[in-house]
This record gives C-alpha cells, sequence and structure tokens, in this order.
C-alpha cells in the first residue's frame, strides 16, 4: 500500500516537470519571433505554441503510460527484499504451447518477479502435454518453455519432477502409432519419435535451455544457503548465491509417478524408462535416506517436492475417482520423522493449502500452470472443506515463496489479480520427531 502511494506521488512530479519545461519553451520561441519577423508573429507564434502543446501531451501520454505499466503489480505488503533469505516460485502442470491460459500464469510470474526476484523455480511435473518429449530435439520444448516463460526475471535455473503426462499418459492412437512403441535402448530412438520422461534428463535438452533441470525416477537433494546474497545478481555475479549465513534449505525432489499403482495397466506404462522400468523399493530408500542425511547435517529447513498429491480436495483424491492419495501416503510418515515442514506437489490443477490439525505438515498444492478445472471445488462439503483446507482456489496461478529467519510466506498468486490471493505464513518445525 504504502509503495504504491509512493510510486504514484513520484509519476505526478515527473509529469510536472515535463509541463513547466515545456511552457518555457513556448516563451523562448515568442521572443525570437518578435524580433525578426514582426508581421507573422502571431502566426508562427500560435503555430510553434500549437506545436509545443503537442509535444507536451505527447510527453504526458508516454509518462501516463510508462506509469500504468510500473503499477501492473505490487509488491505484496510484508515483503521486505533486505530481510529474505531465498525467494523461489513453484508452478505445475504447464506445457501446452503458450495455450489454455499457460501464456496469462507465464505474465503474471513476469510481473511479481519485477518486486520478488526468484533465485530458481520449481516445476511439480506435468512439464509438457498431453504426452511428455518425444526426443531431445522435440520443438515442444521451446513452444511451451523456452518462447513461453521469456521474462528477464525468470531466466534463473528451472528444478523440474515428472508427472504422469511427462511418462507418456494420455498418448493418443495417431500418435502411439508413428512413435516407436517398444524401443528397447536409446540407440534405438535415434532420429525417430520416442515418447519417453528420458528426453528431459538429457543433458542435450538443457543444452538447448540452460535453465532446465530436471529428476526423473529418483530422489535428489538440493541444497539452496540461506541469508543476504553475494555480490549482485542483476551484474551476473553468483547468481545472487547467498552467503549462507542463516544456514540451509534443502529440498528433495521425487518422481512420484512409478507409486501410482493405476499407471500400471496403461498402454504407456512399457515405454523406453517408463513407468515398468522404475523401483519403487529404491525411490522409496532414497527418500529416507536423503532425509535422514539431510536432517544429520543440520540443514535448517527441509521441504519435499513431488507430482502426485497426498493430501488435496481437488478431482484426484478426496472428491471424484482415485486412489493417487492412498498410494502416496506412505510418504506423509517420513516428513514427520525429519521435520519436513511441507509436501509440495502438482497433478490436480488448482491450488490448495490444506494443514490438518492432528498433523504438523502443511500440504501445497499447485498445478494452475496452464488449464485448470473451473467449479473444482463446487460439490465439496463445506464442513470437510472448513476441517483443514486453508485455501482452495480452481484458478490459474502459481505460488512465491519467501523464506526469511524462522518463517516461510507462501503466496499464493492467481490470474487477474497483482498481489496474492492469499498468504500464509509457514513456521520452522520445532516439533519433536
Ligand atoms: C542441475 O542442478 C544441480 C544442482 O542441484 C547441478 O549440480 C547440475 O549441474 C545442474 N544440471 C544442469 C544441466 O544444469
Ligand atoms: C562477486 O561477489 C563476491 C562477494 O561479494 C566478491 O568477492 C567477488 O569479487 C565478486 N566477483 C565479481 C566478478 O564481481
Ligand atoms: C530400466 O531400463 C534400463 C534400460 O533398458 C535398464 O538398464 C534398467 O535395468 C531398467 N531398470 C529397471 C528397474 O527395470
Ligand atoms: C540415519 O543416519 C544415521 C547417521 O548416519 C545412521 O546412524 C542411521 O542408521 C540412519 N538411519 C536410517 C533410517 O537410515
Amino acid at each position: 500500500m504504502g509503495s504504491q502511494a509512493l510510486r504514484a506521488d513520484f509519476d505526478f512530479e515527473e509529469e510536472d516537470r515535463f509541463f513547466i519545461s515545456g511552457v518555457e519553451q513556448v516563451g523562448r520561441s515568442r521572443n525570437t519571433y518578435e524580433h525578426q519577423l514582426r508581421k507573422r508573429k502571431w502566426v508562427v507564434g500560435a503555430l510553434v505554441a500549437v506545436g509545443s502543446l503537442g509535444l507536451v501531451a505527447l510527453i504526458l501520454g508516454l509518462a501516463w503510460g510508462l506509469s500504468r505499466r510500473k503499477l501492473d503489480y505490487d509488491c505484496p505488503h510484508n515483503y521486505d527484499a533486505s530481510s529474505a533469505d531465498l525467494v523461489f516460485y513453484v508452478i505445475g502442470d504447464w506445457g501446452r504451447g503458450g495455450n489454455a491460459n499457460q501464456q496469462a500464469t507465464a505474465r503474471l510470474m513476469a510481473d511479481v518477479s519485477q518486486c520478488m526476484p526468484p533465485k530458481f523455480i520449481i516445476s511439480t511435473g506435468d512439464n509438457f502435454y498431453p504426452n511428455g518429449l518425444s526426443s531431445a530435439t522435440d520443438p515442444q520444448f521451446a513452444q511451451s518453455f523456452t518462447n513461453v516463460y521469456t521474462a528477464p526475471g525468470l531466466q534463473v535455473p528451472w528444478y523440474a519432477v515428472m508427472g504422469n503426462h511427462d511418462y507418456g499418459d494420455s498418448i493418443d492412437k495417431a500418435t502411439l502409432s508413428s512413435c516407436l512403441a517398444a524401443p528397447t535402448s536409446l540407440e534405438e530412438c535415434a532420429g525417430k519419435c520416442c515418447i519417453s520422461p528420458f528426453w528431459q534428463t538429457d543433458p542435450q535438452l538443457a543444452a538447448r535451455d540452460r535453465r532446465w533441470n530436471a529428476t526423473r525416477g529418483n530422489v535428489v537433494t538440493r541444497s539452496f544457503p540461506l541469508g543476504p546474497p553475494l555480490g549482485d545478481p542483476a551484474s551476473g555475479n553468483g547468481s545472487g548465491t547467498s552467503s549462507g549465513s542463516k544456514g540451509t534449505l534443502d529440498i528433495l525432489f521425487m518422481d512420484t509417478v512409478p507409486f501410482i499403482r493405476q499407471y500400471n495397466s496403461r498402454n504407456w506404462a512399457s515405454f523406453l524408462y517408463g513407468f515398468k522400468n522404475q523401483s519403487t523399493d529404491a525411490i522409496r530408500n532414497q527418500l529416507e535416506q536423503q532425509l535422514n542425511a539431510s536432517y544429520n547435517s543440520g540443514s535448517k529447513w527441509r521441504l519435499v517436492v513431488g507430482h502426485h498429491p497426498i493430501r488435496s480436495y481437488g478431482s484426484h483424491c478426496s472428491q471424484y475417482d482415485s486412489y493417487d492419495c492412498l498410494d502416496m501416503a506412505f510418504v506423509a510418515p517420513y516428513l514427520r520423522e525429519y521435520r519436513v515442514a511441507a509436501y509440495i506437489n502438482g497433478h490436480d490443477h488448482d491450488q490448495q493449502l490444506i494443514k490438518p490439525a492432528d498433523d504438523p505438515l502443511y500440504y501445497v498444492v499447485t498445478g494452475a500452470g496452464s488449464d485448470t478445472r473451473a467449479g473444482e471445488f463446487d460439490g465439496l462439503d463445506p464442513e470437510v472443506r472448513s476441517r483443514d483446507a486453508l485455501f482452495l482456489s480452481d484458478k490459474q496461478g502459481f505460488v512465491a515463496v519467501v523464506m526469511a529467519g524462522d518463517t516461510m510466506r507462501l503466496h499464493y498468486y492467481t490470474t487477474g489479480q497483482s498481489t496474492p490471493t492469499y498468504t500464509r505464513l509457514v513456521p520452522l518445525p520445532t516439533w519433536s520427531p
């Protein structure tokens, strides 16, 4: 509120200055013409005055236009850049060639990045619809990623996990018949259409756009130092790397697709490096071991990111179909044991924050990067909803996360609104595991 008012005042001063200099110019011009061309002084004077006024109007118009642009976004009133130890964004379920409001969500991220620039962006999966990439040179990578998130503030690492669509879910008959159905090696795929989640972790893909950094078929821990940045990120020094004086945030990126049992019977389950190629035991062990290692290392914060929800009021869990949350339930005890602050996922095309009273965990759902399911929560019993759903939205958007001291602020953004639709302060976990 305060900074918005300040900006508006400043713009008025700018406009005043332009106006005054325009008047001075009119006066000067008139004096010159009085001495040299008395007869035509009024005609010329009037022409100059009209011309100058036109110039003034043009400048005023430009200044007004610029001031409008500046006011497209607002920083949240509780955001203080000097006390933020780390800022990152989370988006999910997005890659649709810029269609289905993907562009609108990208513009919202671009706007917000002007006041809260992220150090990195997390994708909760379903990166490329409808059925992932068919090679490391698939043009969809540019159409859905490179050419969409073009704003300067979004040129940071993107850490992605896989979703079911990245494994080939929803492949249509035509694609199925024109691509290799059951290649047994990557060599067989060379130069051919070959749907596989492998391409998203192929270094060739990251070479096409340096931001891209995906994980597949495993759990990967990434550690982020917290504290004031070293050097100036704008000049490229250290990419804004923090000093680490405020501790470390460990984020564990987990492939959850192999745990969803209903995928076992799908026609894409046996694609190269597909569902049937994964070892759920290996991934579960990695999760436990890496959480344990992070906990013992003294890292201050832990978060776990996967595609599928553990808790959700969206269509993939409690409401209409399916058993996705049941298949994911085994994860929650590990999160409690190793003091994880929140589990973050996509899959449901909406945004939610769930915090059960008898559970220390926060469940963050953000899968609203393009197409969403309008009216998704309409049928929900208000009593069920009020039990533990802090926020439910069926609109497009993303979450901006601000770590500061012993707090983590979740800012839920939705399209059509330049301030967060919902903000929640999550405290540093202190319960005894
Ligand atoms: C991906 O991120 C990890 C850090 O988590 C880094 O070590 C690796 O080099 C990155 N890969 C690419 C292709 O940028
Ligand atoms: C980058 O920042 C660090 C820490 O402030 C400083 O030591 C280093 O000299 C800087 N490097 C460049 C190339 O500016
Ligand atoms: C996955 O596929 C690769 C390549 O065919 C193979 O080397 C690996 O053993 C498979 N892993 C599992 C768990 O099936
Ligand atoms: C956790 O790590 C500690 C220290 O390395 C080790 O002693 C313990 O066995 C580990 N626990 C599990 C469940 O892996």
